[in-house]
């Protein structure tokens, strides 16, 4: 018998324009006094600055300083910042990585300690943070609705998630105008990663009926309008719709967790500095070719990618390949000329929590052959 448990605390506004009116929403969540988390490109191109001065006084300060992957030392200075400066709340622009970095400081600042101490640890973070505006400006993440910030320690080389009920944003404010200007390779990584998270979201061992809804729906709109949105950066459309696919894919994997492919794109993003949507692409269709086979999972799997008007599982693992093909992304390593110490080093490190969250056990021998294959592909 079936047994679940469904929560949803984030409360989300989807439209374009929404970003101008940032004092509204924090005057309906009687805050003040707050601090804008904005990704680099925001800070350069002017946008953070005409936030900031279009609040209202409701913004009092931009922190500029986020990287892609963002470095536990960045968190811990943007959480300093928040402390000096007794911020009420957060607003985070950009992609996962200014999302991510920004829900990380909104709750380690009500500490006195660094992220490390929460990094990979199982040490759980204290229940108290600020109110968090989550806007994002790529259709990747999903981080605006998602209890996960991804965070790395670079100078340990150390990547991976932290889960925490606090770190779902109070309200994301999801405006498709802001991906307009994502350079079309950023679209492309971005739109797989929303697939892997809605296939991986659907496969999970601890997938559940809501969301596994809200991924078939996700999926269906990524092979609608990806490539649409990659080849026309302003193919108002398909922005939308692929905005729309990347809220709904977090929905589909918060509460499941992803599996083998986002496993695997931690070293291929930490050691080879491979993008995370593009990284967590390179072996959804080797997994799904996997978990097809399985007796108990792969008619699961087969329903799905019928649902989506494929032949089965496999035929959705080709659309996958080429998909990817179709945008300039890698379907392999071979480029890299690894070394077997480099593959020995992909397999150890790919062996992380998300793996064991794959429908099959994934044995060291099966991550063996699959960097080999990948290792000799382009
Ligand atoms: N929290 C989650 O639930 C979750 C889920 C998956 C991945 N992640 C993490 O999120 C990070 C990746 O986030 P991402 O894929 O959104 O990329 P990103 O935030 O790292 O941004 C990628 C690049 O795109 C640029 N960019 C972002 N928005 C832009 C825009 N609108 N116009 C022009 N340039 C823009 C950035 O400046 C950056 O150079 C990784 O650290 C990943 O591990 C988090
Ligand atoms: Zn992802």
């Amino acid at each position: 018998m079936a047994s679940w448990n469904y929560i949803q605390p984030v409360e989300i506004r989807f439209g374009a324009g929404l970003v101008n009116k940032i004092d509204e929403f924090a005057k309906e969540l009687g805050v003040e006094n707050g601090l804008l988390v904005a990704d680099k490109f925001f800070m350069s191109n002017g946008l953070a600055q005409k936030i900031v001065d279009s609040s209202n006084g409701a913004l009092t300060a931009a922190f500029g300083d986020v990287s892609p992957n963002p470095d536990v030392t960045e968190i811990d200075a943007c959480a300093e910042l928040i402390r000096q400066n007794k911020h009420g709340f957060v607003v985070a622009l950009g992609g996962g990585s200014a999302l991510d970095a920004a829900k990380a400081a909104a709750s380690v600042c009500m500490t006195n300690d660094s992220i490390s101490v929460y990094h990979g640890t199982g040490v759980a973070l204290p229940p108290e943070h600020l109110p968090l505006i989550a806007v994002p400006t790529t259709s990747g993440t999903g981080s605006e609705v998602t209890k996960v910030s991804v965070v790395t320690n670079h100078a340990i080389g150390k990547k991976c998630p932290i889960n925490s009920m606090n770190f779902y944003p109070t309200l994301a404010v999801v405006d498709p105008e802001l991906t307009y200007s994502c350079p079309p390779k950023v679209t492309a990584g971005c739109g797989i990663d929303v697939l892997c998270h809605a296939v991986e979201g659907f496969w999970s061992k601890n997938h559940q009926p809501i969301c596994d809804a809200v991924a078939l729906e996700a999926c269906r709109l990524v092979f609608k309008y990806l490539y649409r949105a990659y080849e026309n950066p302003n193919d108002v459309e398909a922005r939308e719709k692929m905005a729309e696919a990347s809220v709904m894919a977090g929905l589909a994997f918060t509460i499941p967790l992803t599996t083998g492919s986002h496993a695997c794109s931690f070293p291929l993003t930490n050691i080879h500095g491979i993008p995370h949507g593009e990284a967590c692409g390179i072996t959804l269709d080797y997994f799904a070719r996997i978990n097809a086979k399985d007796a108990e999972v792969g008619p699961r799997m087969n329903e799905f990618a019928q649902n989506l008007g494929f032949k089965d599982m496999l035929e959705m693992a080709d659309a996958i390949h080429d998909l990817k093909a179709s945008m300039g992304l890698r379907n392999g390593l071979k480029d890299l000329n690894l070394t077997e110490e480099q593959i020995a080093d992909l397999c150890r490190i790919s062996v992380h929590p998300n793996l064991r969250n794959n429908p099959v056990y994934i044995t060291d021998e099966m991550l063996d052959e699959m960097y080999h294959y990948l290792a000799s592909q382009n």
